[in-house]
């Protein structure tokens, strides 16, 4: 390969993707604490080849223009792409890829955690203990059962799978998933498919696992939460965007449903004076899904090696198109 630039937008980048990548091309590093905003991305982007996205920055247009016409290849490192203008890449014949796959179990684990977290209602235990208000009672402090529950999963995708996967090893007594069409997945799982009115009126737990795209945006709306059990939880470990947050709000503190475990919301951080974080009937977790030392990782070195792939003329291994 001749002197191929690469601009990595974040310095906290694994060491193993930075050590692919530099054994092969000049790097260009946005070194900004704690992380280069968007006119700092910018200013780096002219001449480089390749863009190594790590930013929660919009990736669009405006960057393709800034880098210049030689710059072919972006390789994010997130599995959501939500912040990114795919179409806009695509017409431009820019070779796009995310990191789906490897954070597929880090994610499902969050989205356990907050599921029983939720439903033996830790935040308000947690807050009894600091108040001292903690009391021997029989009937303080009562959690609802995840055994023997339904489990509606909106969105059987990889995440999803690993998400019944691994609470088939809690009893749930059944899967529903709703979605485009049925999978074959749901069938090896012994997960339903179902309409997405019947998941969220059925489940016991309702988790979001789906993309957010103009479809799914806001799908979580006050009708929806009127629809459900009012002994129902709701889980998001998606986006925050799934869910018209203030309505959730709304049926949290009216009791609609029983409890939410989010990690991920609107705006990301939470500013402190949310209402969501006056609420007992909340776990909230700030967006920490793929944070493990390894799934970060793997998810570099993924990126790492689809940007070497794109640069050297061969199929990614995981390209969005
Ligand atoms: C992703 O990769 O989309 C996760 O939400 C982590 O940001």
């Amino acid at each position: 390969m001749t002197e191929l630039k690469v601009l990595i937008t974040n310095h906290e980048v694994p060491k193993v993707a930075i050590d692919l990548l530099g054994e092969k091309c000049t790097l260009i590093i946005n070194e900004e604490k704690p992380y280069a905003n968007r006119e700092q991305i910018l200013a780096k982007c002219p001449g480089v080849d390749a863009i190594f996205w790590a930013s929660k920055e919009r990736l669009d247009a405006e960057v393709l223009d800034k880098a210049g016409p030689q710059m072919k290849v972006v390789g994010c490192m997130s599995a959501g792409l939500d912040n990114v203008d795919v179409e806009t890449l695509k017409a431009r014949g820019i070779k796009l890829s995310n990191t789906p796959v490897v954070l597929n179990d880090a994610v499902a684990d969050v989205a356990v955690l907050l599921a029983l977290g939720a439903a033996r209602r830790i935040t308000e235990g947690r807050r009894a203990i600091e108040q001292g208000t903690w009391r021997y009672g029989v009937q303080w402090q009562l959690g609802r059962d995840i055994s023997g529950s339904t489990v509606g999963i909106v969105g059987l995708g990889g995440i999803g799978q690993a998400i019944v996967t691994k609470l088939t090893k809690f009893g749930v007594s059944k899967f529903l998933y709703s979605g485009h069409k049925e999978k074959e997945e749901g069938k090896l799982l012994n997960a339903k498919f179902v309409t997405f009115d019947e998941l969220i009126k059925e489940s016991d737990f309702v988790i979001i696992a789906c993309p957010l795209t103009t479809e799914t945006k806001g799908l979580f709306n006050a009708t929806v939460f009127d629809k459900m059990k009012n002994t129902s939880i709701l889980i998001n470990i998606a986006r925050g965007g799934i869910v018209v947050q203030n309505d959730l709000v709304e049926a949290l503190q009216q009791k609609k449903i029983f409890a939410a475990g989010l990690d991920v919301m609107t705006p990301e951080p939470l500013p402190r004076d949310s209402p969501l974080l006056k609420l007992d009937n909340v776990v909230l977790l700030p967006h920490i899904g793929s944070a493990t030392i390894g799934t970060r990782a793997a998810m570099a070195q993924l990126t790492a090696q689809n940007i070497l792939m794109g640069l050297g003329g061969a199929p990614m291994f995981t390209p969005v198109y």
